[in-house]
Order: C-alpha cells, then structure tokens, then sequence
C-alpha cells in the first residue's frame, strides 16, 4: 500500500498510547481520522530508550488497516529490515546516521513494495542527505533528538523543513516530508506551510481528551 495525497496526512505516534490497551489505541485511529500509524522502534543502544520490535508490529497488524509507518531508531538498521516488511509495515525509515551508505537498504526496501526513507536527527543537515532524497519515498525531519515522546519542537527544523521542500521541487522528486516530534496545535500551520505532508504527532493526539477532535484540529490549522 502507497500513501500519498494532496493533503497534510496525521501520523499519530504510538509512542505515547497507552500499551496496557494498545490493541484498542491503534484501532481507534482510523475512526479518529487519522491517516497513518505511526511506529517507534527504539533499540537502547541508537537512541537511549527501548520499544517494540516486529512481533509487536506483526500483532497489530491485525487491529487496523491503516498504514503503518515503521520509524527505526535502531543501529544496524540491515539486519531487521527485513522483519519489518513480514511484519506488515506500509513505509520503513531508517537514520542515517546509524546507515551513511544507505541505497542498497532503501532499493531492498522499495523492491518489497514497502515505501521506503531516511530519517535525520536535528543535528545533520539536510545537504548531508541530498543524494539520496530521490532514492527515498519519505525523509523524517526529526524535529527533536529521537528517543522520547513529548519533547519540545526545535525552532531550527522550519528552516530544514523549507531547504528540503525546494530541494525536492527543484529536483523534480516524488519524495513526501514527515516532520517527527513536538508538533502541537500552535505550530502545526507553520510546519504545514513550510511544505510538510505528514505531521507524525504523538503527545497532542493521545495526550488528548478526545483523539478525533486532536486529529480534526491538527489537520485543519
Ligand atoms: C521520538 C519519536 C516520535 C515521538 C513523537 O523519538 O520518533 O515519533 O513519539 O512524539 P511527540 O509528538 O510527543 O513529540
Ligand atoms: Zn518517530
């Protein structure tokens, strides 16, 4: 399954549900609105916190129907790309910072039939990245240092966000930017307007009082 659309798509992280009832988190979702589930994979030795890894994802395959978009926070990404895609993800990101040569991974990803990205962490340029972007379905700007959710948005990500966009249309590349961590209602429009298409956002949805009104909100400012 590709996604793609003209509009911002929300890709609640669930991260910050509550994994005593995950089964019902991430089936709720999709009557909530949202467009993607979005799945952090932390191994405690690339970023320093520990989640899940493909068994979990395989399980809750069966709740939903959505995509599922695997973030992999992980070292040696190569070595479990593959458990992801049996496991039934929609999209797989890596960081290159834990993968520099990263084009056999992503055609390996791609040739599955599984969308296939880099993730950058706060501290690596966007030019770092360039000749790889048309290699990449999606790029991650993460716009907080990977590990934990709830952060606060780093201000220095608008401006990522914006060099990436005109690489991307300068280039001509069907590539889609996902902007990872501390978006909130008060800069989703900003993020939205410096050409992001998928808004990852874990705190302000299941943070919420009412998920559906948290994903409504998020994608109309
Ligand atoms: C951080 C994760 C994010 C995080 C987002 O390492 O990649 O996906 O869960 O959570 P919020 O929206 O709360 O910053
Ligand atoms: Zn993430």
């Amino acid at each position: 399954m590709i996604f793609k659309s003209k509009k911002t798509m929300i890709a609640p992280s669930i991260l910050s549900a509550d994994f005593s009832r995950i089964g019902d988190e991430v089936s709720k979702l999709k009557s909530a609105g949202a467009d993607i589930v979005h799945c952090d994979v932390m191994d405690g030795h690339f970023v320093p916190n520990l989640t899940f890894g493909a068994k979990f994802i395989k399980d809750l395959r069966k709740t939903s129907d959505l995509p599922f978009d695997v973030h992999l926070m992980i070292s040696e990404p190569e070595r479990y790309v593959g458990d992801f895609i049996k496991a039934g993800a929609n999209s797989i990101t890596f960081h290159f910072e834990a993968q520099n040569k990263p084009e056999k991974l992503l055609s390996e990803i791609r040739a599955a039939n599984v969308m296939c990205g880099l993730a950058v962490s706060p501290d690596t340029p966007i030019s770092a990245i360039e000749k790889y972007i048309p290699m990449c379905d999606i790029i991650v700007v993460m716009s907080v240092y990977p590990g934990f959710g709830g952060q606060k948005f780093i201000e220095k990500s608008y401006e990522k966000i914006k060099s990436l966009k005109t690489f991307i249309e300068k280039n001509d590349c069907d590539t889609l930017i996902e902007i990872d961590g501390g978006v909130t209602f008060e800069n989703a429009s900003l993020i939205k307007k410096c050409g992001a298409d998928i808004l990852v956002a874990g705190n302000a949805v299941f943070g919420a009082d009412d998920i559906a009104k948290a994903v409504e909100t998020l994608r109309k400012v």
